[in-house]
């Protein structure tokens, strides 16, 4: 058996741990690849979640542990040009809060803790947003810098590019700010969160495909190109629709450009200026930010059979536009189908990790059944299979408190 976060932590520090950060992992419901572009996405938090029990320092060090022996410990003084470790260490993602929290306030008190993470790691479900708001809030709440959820999570967004991914703000902002019951629409420029309740007769599958999507490894430059083509698309497309008449000015950026411009007059320019990759590439942004606002209406209106469709939609407009799907992600997704599922997509940046499905009390069993026969039995992926499909309980956002 393993030792509990407590026992570990007296066992390294002679002393108890005084306080509890934790922060959830997510699941994104529908709208990927938009947050980085400026649009709207639609995630819930998880009942999963990083923990950390620790002791506030009188000094700007930070010791922590992972009770999971694969990641060694971490020990640094917290500062603004804190060195990182290897890309990809898990290191990095405790130290780019810090150095981030310290380039904009007063940190002076690091801390001693211990961590346990029930989130699986590379799967799509922001672990590693969770570890860094799990970090960043107990930073922030032993410096009594006051901050509000929203507030903090954006300077973690900002924080987690330390670890060179140009990710958007979506993981950090929900998993510091969600509501438990239900889902939340948020808009980013200013960072706003829309809460919608999740029905309760709703069962959101997660499927993990067991094929790591590691942000730091090769899925980290094929997702930051991503970004790098949306950018380049917008630049062609933008000035475009002065010449034909739609904008006074070219708009500065999506949102600016969806909010003035109905999509299929964008399209008809996009198909004039764009070719190829960047031109799949943009009608994926264009039409999953046009999911995004339908979906928030269908959930309101608890259309479950309507918010599948648009989940179909979206992995489709992943797999053939964005090309981040995989030959798992497609499978598990198929059988998902199979079983019953109202729709079912890939969830998070894809390249692998976890699919979610959207099932009700009366297919749910169907549909996981389906996914462990025809999915996990063949392949052997029998063991710990609670860890790999589970049902996704909305859940609340990060918290700080004395234990
Ligand atoms: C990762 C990033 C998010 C978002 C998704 C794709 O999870 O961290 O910001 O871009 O990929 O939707």
């Amino acid at each position: 058996m393993t030792d509990s976060l407590a026992d570990r932590f007296r066992g390294r520090f002679k002393a108890a741990p005084t306080h509890l950060s934790r922060a959830p992992g997510r699941v994104n419901l529908i709208g990927e690849h938009t947050d980085y572009n400026g649009l709207p996405v639609f995630p819930m938090a998880l009942q999963r979640e990083v923990r950390i029990e620790l002791r506030p320092r009188r000094d700007g060090r930070v010791t922590l542990l992972n009770q999971d022996a694969e990641f060694a410990p971490v020990d640094f003084e917290v500062g603004v040009a804190i060195p990182p470790g290897p890309t990809g260490h898990w290191g990095n993602y405790v130290k780019a809060p810090a150095q981030e929290l310290a380039r904009r306030y007063a940190i002076v008190r690091g801390f001693d803790g211990v961590l346990g993470s029930d989130v699986p790691v590379a799967s799509g479900l922001s672990s590693s947003s969770a570890l860094v708001n799990a970090v960043g809030l107990a930073l922030a709440e032993i410096n009594e810098l006051g901050l509000d959820p929203l507030e903090l999570g954006d300077v973690m967004a900002d924080a987690e590019r330390y670890t060179g991914t140009r990710g958007g703000g979506m993981d950090q902002a929900i998993s510091m700010a969600a509501r438990a019951g239900h889902a939340a629409r948020i808009d980013f420029h200013p960072l706003r969160l829309h809460y919608v309740p999740v029905p309760s007769d709703w069962r959101f599958v997660v499927a993990d495909t067991g094929v790591r999507a590691e942000k730091s490894g090769p899925a980290q430059a094929a997702y930051n190109r991503r970004r790098s083509e949306c950018e380049e698309a917008f630049k062609l497309v933008a000035p475009e629709l002065v010449c034909a008449g739609l904008t006074k000015r070219a708009p500065a950026g999506y949102a600016e450009m969806l909010k003035s411009v109905p999509d299929d007059e964008v399209m008809v320019v996009a198909e004039k200026v764009l070719t190829g990759t960047l031109f799949k590439r943009f009608r994926h942004v264009v039409s999953e930010n046009a999911r995004v606002v339908e979906a928030q209406d269908l959930l309101h209106q608890a259309d479950h059979a309507g918010f599948g469709t648009l989940m179909d939609g979206s992995h489709g407009s992943l797999r053939a536009d964005y090309n981040v799907s995989s030959a798992e992600l497609d499978e598990l997704v198929a059988f998902a189908k199979e079983g019953g599922a109202s729709g079912a997509r890939l969830t998070g940046a894809g390249f692998g990790g976890c699919i979610v499905a959207l099932a009700d009390t009366n297919t749910v069993d169907d549909v996981l059944e389906t996914l462990v026969t025809g999915y996990y039995e063949p392949r052997n992926l029998t063991d710990r299979l609670d860890r790999r499909v589970f049902l996704a309980v909305p859940s609340q956002g990060a918290s700080f408190g004395a234990l």
